[in-house]
């Protein structure tokens, strides 16, 4: 293998025979994808379908949410993420997440945008002229800068909706992850807010691999390049967005982007 390929994989996110039980109740059954980089994936299928739990495997963090034990392989950057040695903290700073609510902390924008770094690096590690770049940089990546910039210092639950989730994006992109998970991302905000968010998210991809839950057709039709259709923990199809909505290959795809399933 040459260099080159070795320093991007084909796959960001490959899983094989992924499964997933809460207690005794088995929420995602024999679950293989290949999940692309430099375009955004939409997870798309009926509320409790296993959405959110195939999202938050791909950075471990279901294992928070009680008894939950996971069978196969996720392979992230060349490197299964459930083998014992792997480091929860390395994997979670290359894998960052988006939440339905925005939930920035309740301290200044500033600050928000470096705790992520702050808990992964020793103190003193950047000075402060390397700070200020790092939250001028991620602010401006996610298109909030211009707004904010004259009020830094001031507390992030001040902000609206929209922007706390660009702040929440940008929060992210100081640890330079190679992969954002989005779940249900534009959920709390209005239809402008959603479509500056995509607008953003579409700009993102370049990138970072970007995974997003939806539950809006629409949506996953306008903003994602690829869709993965669920059901009851299972994988129905897996293909680029144009073919599933208008030439979907499986009955029970075309049932649920018709809009008969609830
Ligand atoms: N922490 C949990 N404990 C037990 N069951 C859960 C938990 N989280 C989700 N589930 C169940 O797993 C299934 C999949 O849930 P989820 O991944 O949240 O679906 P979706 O995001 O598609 O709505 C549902 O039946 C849900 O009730
Ligand atoms: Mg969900």
């Amino acid at each position: 293998m040459t260099q080159a390929t070795a320093a991007t994989p084909t796959y960001s996110i490959r899983t094989r025979g992924l499964n997933l039980w809460y207690g005794d109740f088995q929420a995602l059954k024999d679950v293989s994808i290949n999940v692309k980089p430099g375009i955004i994936t939409a997870l798309i299928g009926p509320s409790g379908c296993g959405k959110t739990t195939l999202l938050r495997c791909f950075n471990r963090i279901n294992e928070r949410y009680g008894n939950v034990t996971t069978t196969g392989e996720v392979t992230i950057l060349d490197k299964n993420i459930y083998d014992e040695d792997v480091s929860l903290s390395t994997l979670r700073k290359s894998v960052g997440m988006v939440f339905q609510r925005p939930n920035p902390l309740p301290i200044s924008i500033y600050e928000n945008v470096l705790f992520g770094v702050r808990s992964h690096t020793h103190r003193g590690e950047f000075n402060r002229r390397q700070r200020d770049e790092m939250v001028e940089s991620a602010l401006r990546d996610v298109q909030l800068w211009d707004e904010v910039k004259d009020r830094l210092r001031r507390r992030a639950t001040y902000l609206t909706l929209e922007q706390q989730q660009k702040l929440c994006i940008a929060r992210l992109l100081p640890l330079k992850p190679r992969i954002i998970l989005m779940d249900e991302p534009c959920s709390a905000l209005d239809a402008e807010g959603i479509e500056r968010i995509e607008d953003l998210i579409d700009e993102l991809r370049e990138k970072y691999t970007i995974v997003m839950v939806t539950h809006n057709m629409a949506q996953a039709r306008r903003a994602s390049h690829e869709c993965i259709f669920m059901l009851m923990g299972r994988i129905v199809e897996h293909g680029p967005t144009l073919d599933i909505f208008l030439k979907p290959k499986d009955p029970e795809t075309e049932l649920y982007v018709r809009g008969r399933y609830g």
